[in-house]
């Protein structure tokens, strides 16, 4: 199962995957991209809207229906949210928990009697959180993004905890920035800086492969700057929070 397979690191890791011999079930809302990709990779499409928790709960049991057991969910389905708390559209602030954050809590709860029948026939099951290194800094330009990715970080090492005692793995991968359908980010990005450490979607679809393989319960990609960045907002939150909050977007966006 792959969420936000319809572009960018989900589309990427489908395609990946299925070099690899997997079969896919692709989930997103844009059933026309689902659809071609499908048709490249003999996938299959499932057409949903993560947030919707319903919605998921009824594409599980068409899933489940025709594979009893599921032997990864990679969680990648998302939506950026960028500026400040005080500005941004009330909307967006509650879209952007609701699709980043708890659409993955929806899809492990709605798959978990899948991955449990994969472990029961004997084999390896596990769930992948793509979250983002704004999980772990509270980068202030996109503070909405942030605080989401916070509680899906939050979710993905608490709930990592109980799937392993199933013997679930559980794998949360932290991205820097990327230029994607969604994230636009070399004509935005005001720092020639963090322009400089942009990857690729296959980087990030080789670090979910990898992550699962060697199962690593935490991966940041690329490690350097970012990894660094996240052991100095150990040390001193409030520091590093602040000299993020330096960095913001060309268009649209305020320093906050
Ligand atoms: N790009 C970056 O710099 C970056 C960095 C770190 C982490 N990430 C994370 O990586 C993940 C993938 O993002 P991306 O960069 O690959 O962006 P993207 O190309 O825009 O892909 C986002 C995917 O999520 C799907 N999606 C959005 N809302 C959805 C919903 N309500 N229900 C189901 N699917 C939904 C989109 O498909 P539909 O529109 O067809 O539904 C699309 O397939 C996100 O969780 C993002 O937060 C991105």
């Amino acid at each position: 199962m792959v969420t936000g397979a319809s572009s960018g690191i989900g589309e990427a890791t489908a395609r990946m995957l299925a070099a690899d011999g997997w079969r896919c079930v692709l989930v997103a809302r844009r059933e026309d991209r689902l659809r071609a990709l499908a048709a490249e990779i003999d996938g299959e499409v499932e057409v949903c809207d993560v947030a919707d928790r319903e919605a998921v709960a009824a594409v599980a049991e068409r899933v489940l229906g025709r594979h009893p057991a599921v032997h990864l969910l990679v969680n990648n389905a998302g939506i950026p949210a960028r500026g400040s708390f005080l500005t941004l559209d009330a909307e967006r602030i509650e879209h952007v928990s609701l699709v980043n954050y708890l659409g993955g809590v929806w899809c492990t709860r709605a798959f978990l009697p899948g991955l449990e029948a994969a472990r029961a026939g004997g084999d390896r099951a596990s769930v992948v959180n793509v979250v983002s290194v704004a999980g772990t800094v509270a980068f202030a330009p996109a503070g909405p993004y942030a605080a989401a990715k916070h509680a899906q970080l939050a979710f993905s090492r608490s709930c990592g905890a109980a799937l392993r005692r199933r013997g679930i793995g559980c794998h949360a991968i932290m991205p820097g920035f990327l230029e994607t359908e969604g994230f636009p980010q070399h004509e935005v990005l005001s720092s020639r800086l963090l322009r400089r450490f942009l990857i690729d979607t296959d980087d990030v679809a080789r670090a979910i492969l990898r992550a699962v393989e060697r199962n690593r319960s935490e991966v940041t990609v690329p490690w350097f700057p970012y990894r660094l960045i996240t052991f100095a907002h150990a040390l001193s939150p409030v520091l590093v929070t602040r000299l993020a909050g330096w960095f913001t977007y060309h268009r649209g966006e305020e320093r906050v």
